[in-house]
């Protein structure tokens, strides 16, 4: 079919910048579990402010996360269970943008591959080959209840999820029709037309924590999306190391990874601290926390509970991301040791993602290109001209 592409020239997840960066969540709150006046919310203008502002400035990932319903029990109104869908999201996202990759979120458990392969392909078509897919096995029991379909146990979730992505690739890739009878879905003469413009497909992004969940990311995944569980840069090279090292030996893959993190840049280090406790402690939406905790301790296999509950501000201020905190000059110099630890890419959420866009654009993003570790976004502009 015309308009494929030789390899993935237009995704810049394959450029060259060192440090690759990009925004989490706009089609929900973000990740911050607080009650805090002036969060930000999902409506369809700071969608499209945030990508737009995002896109302008050379980000290279704008990533949506799938959720069906928030955590606090009882509460179908709760501001954490709002959240555009991922798949619509991505594809309005990439009309209104023109260089970062549009990721959509697919829970496996929720939609069927044929499904996935056709809405991917056609948000493929619309970015002219930005697409990226985030696949996630499920973990929120009360979410995966209401399609009727229980949440698996642990390893099935990743046997499942392993053979809705066999599926999805060969709906992308495979010019005949196909019959598939494995353990969960049987495909009878399948195909998707039209196919993504990304050859060999458009890449795969993985969140597992387990030692399921790292094994399936290192089998299948273009990019590992990990969270740091130390604030000690000795131990985030090593933990990045682990995951490149084992996708290379088991499986010969090399493959990115990546960690998001929760933002908070203030001219002083006190304003930026006084500002964390304002809106992950003084505002801590306890119900969203304790629910997620509760929730994350009984579901995943990837972090104890014990570490869960030390975490507690952390989990407040993003979901326990790596928290970058302090001055422009403070984050920059962070930023520059998760590189020098081997961090291929990073996304942030923000309280309010429109001022904290606006900070970091005006200040870090400039030492970043001073470093050298990403380009200026004249560069960027200038070679999609002599590209094109
Ligand atoms: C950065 C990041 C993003 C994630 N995004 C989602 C998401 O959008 N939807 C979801 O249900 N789970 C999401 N998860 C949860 C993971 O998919 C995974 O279930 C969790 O990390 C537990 O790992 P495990 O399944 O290997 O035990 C995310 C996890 C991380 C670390």
């Amino acid at each position: 079919m015309s308009g494929r592409q030789d390899g993935r020239p237009n995704n810049p997840l394959f450029g060259p910048n060192r440090l690759k960066i990009g925004i989490f969540g706009t089609n929900g709150k973000g990740s911050a579990h607080t009650r805090v006046p002036g969060h930000y919310k999902p409506s369809w203008d700071n969608v499209l402010a945030t990508a737009r502002t995002a896109d302008a400035a050379g980000y290279e990932a704008i990533v949506a996360y799938a959720r069906w319903k928030g955590y606090v029990e009882g509460r179908p109104d709760h501001p954490g269970g709002i959240i555009l869908d991922p798949y619509i999201f991505a594809a309005g996202v990439a009309q209104a943008t023109s260089h970062a990759a549009v990721f959509a979120t697919s829970h496996a458990p929720t939609i069927h591959p044929l499904l996935a392969a056709k809405q991917t392909a056609t948000i493929d078509h619309v970015s002219n080959g930005r697409l990226a897919l985030n696949v996630v096995a499920g973990w929120n029991k009360p979410e995966l209840e209401m399609f009727g379909a229980p949440l698996k146990e642990h390893t099935e979730r990743y046997e499942h999820l392993a053979e809705w992505l066999h599926v999805l690739r060969r709906l992308w890739t495979e010019v005949d029709e196909f019959d598939h009878a494995g353990a969960f879905f049987s495909i009878k003469r399948g195909m998707s037309m039209p196919k993504p413009l990304q050859l060999p497909c458009p890449p795969i992004m993985c969140a597992g924590s387990s030692e399921v969940g790292r094994r399936f990311a290192g089998e299948h995944a273009d990019i590992c999306f990990v969270l740091l569980q130390s604030e000690d840069p000795a131990d985030w090279a090593r933990q990045i190391d682990a995951y490149k090292s084992f996708a290379r030996e088991e499986f010969g893959r090399e493959i990115q990874v990546w960690t998001y993190a929760p933002v908070v840049q203030r001219d002083t280090l006190k304003e930026a601290q006084a500002y964390l406790d304002y809106f992950a402690v003084e505002h801590e939406d306890s119900e969203s926390v304790d629910a997620w905790i509760a929730g994350a301790a009984q579901q995943s296999r990837g972090l104890d509970p014990e570490a869960m509950r030390r975490m507690r501000k952390n989990i407040a201020a993003g979901g326990g991301g790596t928290r970058l905190i302090g001055t422009a000059d403070m984050i920059t110099e962070q930023l520059a040791q998760l590189s020098e630890a081997g961090l291929d890419g990073i996304l942030f959420t923000w309280v309010d993602f429109i001022d904290g866009l606006a900070r970091f654009n005006a200040e870090i993003l400039p030492q970043l290109e001073n470093r050298g570790l990403r380009q200026p976004v004249r560069d960027l502009t200038t070679q999609t001209r002599e590209t094109a």
